[in-house]
């Protein structure tokens, strides 16, 4: 032995980091804030500051402010749209606190305005999805049949709803049989969805697919079909994105019948990055999570080890 404990960490010494969330507006939201809660505690030497933005992002620019006002180590923001940062990013810069962008991504002219991203690839899930889409079909036998298609769209300008949009579109528009009759936004929520589908319904009586930009607008949507007297993942295919546990839960009773995923434990890869800044080494700036497809084949094999 010979080498001494380190000393617990007191007041003065913790790292102190703002977390500028977007809101709780859906179960993959509520898994991460709850990772970013878990991660940094006293116990592995940081303070958090959480703030939740409800969606909107003057409440995310104000609480930036504040962070910077009480000179915090790290500022940590999932911004809730691409755009429009620049001048409170520019005031963190000027303050010299580094800012670590998870989850959703920023469009900005500068781009040493933040130190590193962590977060899923969007548009790669967008595609996934409609591989998916075009793998069912052919195993089904249904692959020569028309489909009439609608998208529940994420929060309008985030880059989640931006990159899952045109993964979809995109991958619908190279088949003649996928016919894309509407799409609009859920803006993530499960009332939203449910709401957006019932109109969909009455609008277009003979739907085929809907693509839901995240599991709780799905939830939404599953409850709209039911009530028109239809089944959910069996009248109309249901394809949506995070793959949380109740997305399995309906998997398994078939309701749904695919989730593609989006992992939402960012609080580690975060304090990862930060760990290596404060030895003064570099980070990778772009670092994008591995995903995976779930559907009915895998997901009562996969559910028992889910962590969100
Ligand atoms: O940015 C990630 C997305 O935001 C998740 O898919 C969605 O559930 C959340 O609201």
């Amino acid at each position: 032995g010979g080498a001494k404990e380190p000393a617990p960490a007191t007041g003065s010494d913790l790292i102190v980091v703002g977390y500028a969330q977007v809101g709780a507006e859906s179960d993959w939201r509520t898994a991460n804030t709850e990772s970013f809660k878990s991660t940094f505690v006293e116990a592995n030497g940081y303070k958090l500051i959480f703030d939740d933005a409800q969606q909107k992002q003057e409440n995310q620019i104000k609480a930036i402010r504040n962070f910077i006002q009480q000179d915090v180590d790290y500022i940590v923001v999932a911004p809730v749209v691409e755009t429009g940062w620049e001048t409170v990013l520019q005031e963190a810069k000027n303050a010299g606190i580094p800012v670590i962008l998870s989850d959703r991504q920023m469009k900005l002219s500068d781009e040493s305005l933040y130190v590193a991203w962590v977060g899923g690839n969007f548009l790669k899930e967008g595609d996934d999805s409609v591989t998916w889409l075009n793998t069912y079909l052919k195993s089904v036998g249904r692959d020569n049949e028309d489909m009439n298609i609608v998208l529940l769209q994420g929060t309008i300008g985030s880059s989640a709803q931006v990159g899952r949009t045109q993964g979809i579109v995109e991958g619908l528009a190279k088949n003649p049989h996928y016919k894309l009759l509407a799409r609009q936004t859920g803006e993530f929520t499960q009332a939203k969805g449910q709401e957006v589908m019932e109109s969909f319904l009455k609008a277009y009586p003979d739907i085929d697919v809907v693509f839901a930009e995240n599991d709780n607008m799905a939830f939404g949507a599953i409850d709209a079909i039911k009530a028109v007297g239809k089944v959910p993942g069996k009248d109309i295919i249901i394809i949506s994105f995070d793959a949380v546990r109740e997305a399995f839960n309906k998997m398994i009773a078939g309701e749904l019948n695919a989730a593609i995923e989006c992992n939402p434990l960012h609080g580690p890869r975060v304090a990862e990055i930060i760990q290596t800044l404060e030895k003064g080494g570099t980070v990778a700036k772009i670092q994008y999570v591995v995903e995976e497809v779930f559907d009915q084949a895998n997901a009562a094999a996969r559910f028992p080890t889910r962590m969100y």
